[in-house]
């Protein structure tokens, strides 16, 4: 695999603009091991049990770091009506947007209601930066 993207960590406060359907990518899962890795910053800027928003290239992703360690990427914006996915709810299974309370699986994005997917993406750190692919 190729080396990952350098670029200077950029977080950003999505939701802004609540109420409007997310446009920045469609819903669905990015394939393990596709995409184009982004360092996007560093693993100590999402502390514990909580998520972030970053721009990784021109994508704008949560990403969270569960109490148990592992580390979850999605989209920002959530696919019913745009909400903050950063600042949702996690367990050890599911993602919960804070507007409507919409649960998405890490698993594969799938909503436990039927509704819209959210598209996730595979994120890891290296060397105590996160590096997301999108
Ligand atoms: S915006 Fe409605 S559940 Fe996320």
């Amino acid at each position: 695999m190729s080396a990952p993207h350098l670029e200077a960590a950029r977080p950003t406060t999505p939701g802004t603009e609540l109420g409007t359907p997310a446009t920045e990518t469609p819903p669905g899962t990015a394939a393990p091991g596709t995409g184009t890795p982004h360092v996007v910053g560093r693993v100590d800027d999402v502390p514990p049990g909580e998520g972030r928003a970053f721009v990784a290239g021109d994508v704008q992703v949560a990403v969270f770091r569960l109490r148990d360690g592992s580390l979850h990427a999605t989209q920002a914006a959530c696919p019913h009506a745009g909400g903050p996915l950063a600042d949702g709810q996690t367990d050890v299974d599911v993602l919960v947007c804070p507007l409507h309370l919409f649960a998405y699986r890490w698993a594969d994005g799938a909503a436990t209601s039927g509704a819209a997917p959210v598209r996730v993406y595979p994120v890891r750190e290296e060397d105590g930066l996160l590096v997301v692919s999108v």
